[in-house]
């Protein structure tokens, strides 16, 4: 109980001036909880509202992908650059240090692997989300897939235990094969997966229409990086999804199979959150790539 004898009483409640409210930059989120908010805060840059995550659970089906063979010496360095990472839970709590500070999207569905039939999966448990603090949970949801069905059912599933803990479920659009990555299709994908209640979607940049898929979807988009590309390709790849109204990258190999990944992550930033042009950004990457050769030697 305070002391309250000589308590200060109660009077600067600044009376005739409006609350100040100020709501989330991202759209989709004005009827969100708290929470989801706070999470979402945490996802996205507070300045610039958008978003550079740093994909690294390509091993939970590809195994020991390159660039990955080692995560503690190749990515740990570059989490500090990062305003988010996605991870299984087996390469957080191995090779993550718990002090890294950075706000986790956690991959949250499992169930085969590049030497069966990708996207037969199941989800984690979400009491395990909670141990580890995630910010935004992420299935795989393969719209047009044979298994359709199931991962759709992991992403209700998904979005049924995060409304319970206010935290955002990331769906991730999760292409076959003899799918095209075209605008219909894309558009058709994020679209499903936001009226199933996805917080945010990660999708494919497509060259024709992408601002379509974008405004179709009522979430905010962030982009996978796909296969690896020369630097300056996947920069202008990055320019253009977010010109088109993406709010940030969720990339992977075009970071770390980068010639040099450390520059690679900060000239993304420099597109995703400063709005620098492609070959602004690509002599960024030079530059530094240069820096540290120097210093290397
Ligand atoms: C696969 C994923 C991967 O994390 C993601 O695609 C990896 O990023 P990149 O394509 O940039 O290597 O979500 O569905």
């Amino acid at each position: 109980m305070p002391d309250m004898e000589g308590n200060i009483e109660a009077s600067d409640f600044c009376v005739g001036e409006s609350a100040k409210c100020e709501g989330s930059r991202l759209k989709g989120l004005e009827n969100a909880d708290w929470g989801v908010k706070f999470r979402m805060g945490r996802i996205f840059n507070p300045e610039s509202g958008n978003t550079v995550m740093l994909a690294f659970d390509h091993g939970y089906i590809m195994g020991p992908t390159s660039g990955l063979e080692r995560m503690d010496l190749s990515i740990v360095p570059l989490i500090p650059h990062a305003d988010c990472i996605m991870c299984t839970r087996g390469a957080l709590r191995s090779v993550v240090p718990p002090n890294s500070g950075k706000p986790l999207a956690l991959r949250f569905s499992a169930g085969s692997t590049i030497l069966t039939e990708l996207n037969d999966e199941c989800l984690a448990d979400i009491e395990d989300a909670v141990r580890l603090d995630a910010c935004a949970l992420a299935p795989m949801v393969a719209i047009g897939g044979t298994f359709e069905a199931k991962t759709i059912s992991n992403l209700a599933k998904c979005v049924d235990y995060t409304s319970r803990y206010s935290i955002p479920t990331l769906g991730v659009t999760a292409v076959g094969k003899n799918l095209a990555r075209d605008a219909r299709y894309l558009g058709l994908a994020t679209r499903v997966i936001a009226e199933n209640g996805a917080t945010f979607v990660k999708t494919y940049y497509c060259e024709e229409g992408f601002e379509k898929v974008v405004a179709g979807c009522p979430v905010p988009i962030v982009i996978a990086g796909g296969k690896k590309l020369p630097e300056r390709d996947a920069l202008e790849l990055a320019y253009k999804a977010i010109s088109a109204g993406a709010r940030g990258v969720d990339m992977g190999r075009n970071i770390f199979q980068s010639e040099c990944p450390r520059a690679m992550i900060l000239a993304v930033r420099g597109v995703v959150h400063k709005g620098m042009k492609p070959d602004e950004a690509f002599e960024m990457f030079s530059d530094l790539k240069s820096d540290g050769e120097k210093a290397a030697k």
